[in-house]
């Protein structure tokens, strides 16, 4: 059967998957291994092997049986196994039944179907009407193992996206294999000339771009920390070296998946590259019984043939059309005020009205009760686990608080950590035996809490029950669901000795499972995950939540980083973003409040401050601040993200566009960073306009400019700023472009 964009040669044994102007094509080779063939710009042709040599290895196998090792560490593999020859980064490793770790993957057969097909239990990319794809789906058999693989790709029709994962099924008759390791993908490229982009950081700093040559030997990112991790995110592009924001050859990948994870590049002796993604295999078993089955989440892969902007924008349209779900999908969302910043843990019902009356004559529209309103928690050495409401502080009850800041004409969201639990807490002394522990280990102490085991029915089912008595209690219409530290000692009351190690990925299933339940049964709630800031900034986590609070980290120049990077792979509408007092916080900075509003509204847009008691000169803004984010939230939920400055580079200025699809409009935003002197006739090139069309900035209708004069000559940002006004460090400027 033919697809449109997935077709078999018999002849050659080619399959060639087409997403949007990309083509990616595998073939069964000699022994009947599937081989890598081609990833990269799109290709008319079905078949390359005239192209081929068959007279060296890889190739030869039939004739040469002597050197079958060298052919299988030469051969670039779909789903590369450990034990047979092939010395590169494996995919997939087993324990069979007599305790040895060799498997052999050789191809059985294949389907097309068209659409895609969901993964159990887990958030994956799905065909929209808008954006419809195909899957193949190429089955793989280890007879001895009595093992079946399915590979899945999905190739989309109108993005240059196409997606793998895989499902490995035990067929035999009796027998029960572990696996040790079952990653999702691996891509070989031909070539070692790429430069490796990864999104590193720390709290406060999540998603820094960092960007280094490929050498010889393996470069990973990973996580063995029970989330995707502030500190290495599941992205990974790989690039020409050439390759800048607009040009260039890049391949970009990203793990759909929240808990840990590995993504590493190996140069190999022939100057090639094997990629590998999935799950980490550092503390990974999974036993597979007769007739069960795993399944190794989704890898994203997008290739661009114009830099590092044009993945990223695919990336976006990829999520916020066919990752995000929900009434929020396509819609702008509440501005809110959330206390975090604003009170800490000292609040109660009146000081929150406070806020709520102040900010409801301002125009924010949701007032959010973060962390400290259950239990007894004063701080936060208590009470997680406990979600029932603390009297003292909430007086009169979570309903009558919702109640009145409802009367103000504000929405009322809440704050719960619901993976968590704190030794002080009614729940842990009736369940000590629910936190993730090793019996006889000390359990390590991370802000006063330990994990609970999401792998257990019974202890999610008890959690859901206490978060829907306070849900079904008032009228609550957000939640903000944080998750604040990493897994230790790392076992389960639950689970026999030989199945200890599925801990970390049962941890993660529970988890969605839950906020499957979550958005299933409050589908109005709008859900915004949270990790310390954005150690859970990943594409699991999108599928669940249309926005992610992107960094503890406020302050509006250190956010032009975070955003930056965040924005490398992920939407900038789906990062929550809130004008914050000053001095900040973390970095004790004192920023204009204007620029705090440029920087945030790149984002979900929102205030973190105790608007009761800000200067009077900033609240009188805040109207004014909320009517610019309301124009402009609609070119940057469905526009075309362009990044001009990079901070990482050059910390003296920041620049960025969002572009309508249709180029009738475009707002530019310029934040000036640290000033240099002499340095005031800069122009900045636009991008993303049409280059034949005429633009005028808004508040100057009577000066027109072609698209092209503002992309290829730029505007001269001291002369459109009224010269004066470019001093001063922190200082921003947005100016909106409108097609005349
Ligand atoms: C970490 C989050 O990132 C903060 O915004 C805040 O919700 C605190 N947790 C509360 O404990």
């Amino acid at each position: 059967m033919i697809f449109i964009n997935i077709t078999f040669n018999e002849k050659t044994r080619t399959f060639k998957l087409d997403a949007k102007d990309t083509t990616y094509m595998l073939m069964v080779a000699d022994g009947e291994y599937l081989a890598h063939v081609y990833y990269g710009r799109k290709l008319p042709d079905d078949s390359l092997i005239s192209v081929m040599r068959f007279d060296e290895s890889p190739f030869t196998p039939a004739t040469n049986n002597r050197d079958r090792a060298s052919y299988l560490d030469t051969l670039p593999m779909e789903y590369p196994c450990f034990g047979i020859g092939d010395y590169r980064e494996p995919v997939l490793r087993i324990t069979a039944p007599d305790g040895t770790s060799t498997c052999d993957l050789r191809y059985k057969g294949y389907d097309i179907t068209s659409g895609k097909p969901s993964l159990e239990g887990m958030p994956a990319t799905f065909a929209t009407d808008d954006s419809p794809c195909n899957t193949l789906e190429i089955i793989l058999e280890d007879k001895p193992a009595g093992l079946e693989v399915s590979l899945f790709y999905t190739a989309f029709e109108k993005l240059d996206v196409i997606t793998r994962s895989a499902v490995i099924r035990n067929v035999s008759n009796d027998k029960s294999v572990y696996l040790t390791r079952a990653l999702s993908a691996c891509v070989e490229f031909d070539t070692h000339e790429f430069d490796m982009i990864t999104l590193n950081g720390s709290w406060a700093r999540e998603r820094a771009v960092e960007r280094c040559r490929l050498h010889h030997a393996k470069q990973l990112v990973d996580s063995c920390k029970g989330e995707s991790s502030h500190q290495n995110n599941p992205f990974v592009a790989l690039c020409e070296h050439k390759a800048d924001e607009d040009i260039g050859e890049v391949f970009g990948f990203n793990f759909v998946y929240s808990g840990n994870f590995m993504a590493q590049a190996e140069v190999t002796q022939h100057k090639k590259t094997r990629f590998v993604m999935g799950i980490n295999s550092i503390d990974f078993s999974w036993k597979l019984d007769k007739g069960e089955s795993f399944t190794a989440p989704e890898v994203v892969m997008v290739h661009s043939d114009s830099g590092i902007g044009k993945m990223s924008r695919t990336f976006h349209d990829l999520y916020r059309n066919n990752l995000i779900r929900g009434e929020y999908k396509d819609k702008r969302r509440p501005i809110l005020i959330n206390n975090w910043e604003a009170t800490y843990f000292d609040f109660n019902t009146d000081k929150l009205i406070d806020i709520a009356r102040e900010a409801s004559k301002l125009g924010i529209e949701m007032l959010v009760m973060d962390d400290g309103w259950f239990g007894h928690r004063d701080s936060d050495n208590s009470s997680l686990g406990d979600w029932f409401v603390y009297e003292k502080k909430i007086n009169g009850g979570l309903k009558h608080l919702v109640d009145e800041v409802n009367k103000l004409g504000l929405k009322f969201g809440i704050w719960f950590e619901p993976e968590m639990v704190s030794p002080d807490s009614e729940l842990y002394k009736a369940h000590p035996d629910w936190a993730i522990q090793i019996g006889g280990r000390e359990l390590t102490m991370s802000r006063e809490q330990y994990v609970l085991d999401y792998s257990r029915k019974e202890v999610r089912d008890y959690v859901y029950g206490m978060m829907k008595n306070i849900l079904d209690s008032a009228n609550i219409e957000y939640i903000k669901w944080d998750m604040n530290r990493q897994h230790t000692e790392v076992g389960s009351n639950a689970l026999p000795a030989d199945r200890q190690k599925e801990l970390w990925h049962r941890y993660v299933l529970g988890v969605y499972d839950l906020m499957d339940r979550l958005t299933t049964d409050y589908p109005h709630i709008l859900l915004e995950n949270c990790s310390g800031g954005g150690a859970r900034f990943d594409p699991a986590m999108l599928y669940y939540s249309p926005q992610i609070w992107c960094s503890d980290d406020t302050d509006a120049i250190e956010r032009l980083k975070i955003q930056h990077g965040t924005s490398v792979c992920y939407p900038c509408s789906a990062m929550g973003a809130h004008v914050s007092d000053c001095p900040n916080h973390t970095v004790g900075r004192n920023t204009p409040f204007e620029t705090r509003g440029d920087v945030a509204l790149v984002g979900t847009f929102g205030y973190e401050l105790d608007v009761t008691r800000i200067p009077e000169e900033d609240r009188n803004a805040i109207p004014g601040q909320i009517e610019k984010f309301k124009k402009y939230n609609p070119l940057v939920r469905t526009g075309d993200h362009y990044r001009i400055g990079n901070v990482f580079e050059d910390n003296t200025w920041d620049a960025w566009m969002f572009v309508a699809k249709d180029k009738s409009e475009a707002l530019f935003e310029f934040v000036q960073v640290l000033g240099r002197p002499n340095e005031r006739s800069r122009n900045i090139k636009l991008k993303g306009l049409d280059p034949d069309a005429y633009y005028y900035e808004e508040t100057k209708p009577d000066e027109k400019l072609s698209g092209a004069a503002l992309m290829y000559v730029g505007i001269n940002i001291a002369k459109m700023w009224n010269v004066d006004g470019l001093y001063g460090d922190f200082k921003s400027k947005t100016l909106h472009f409108v097609r005349a």
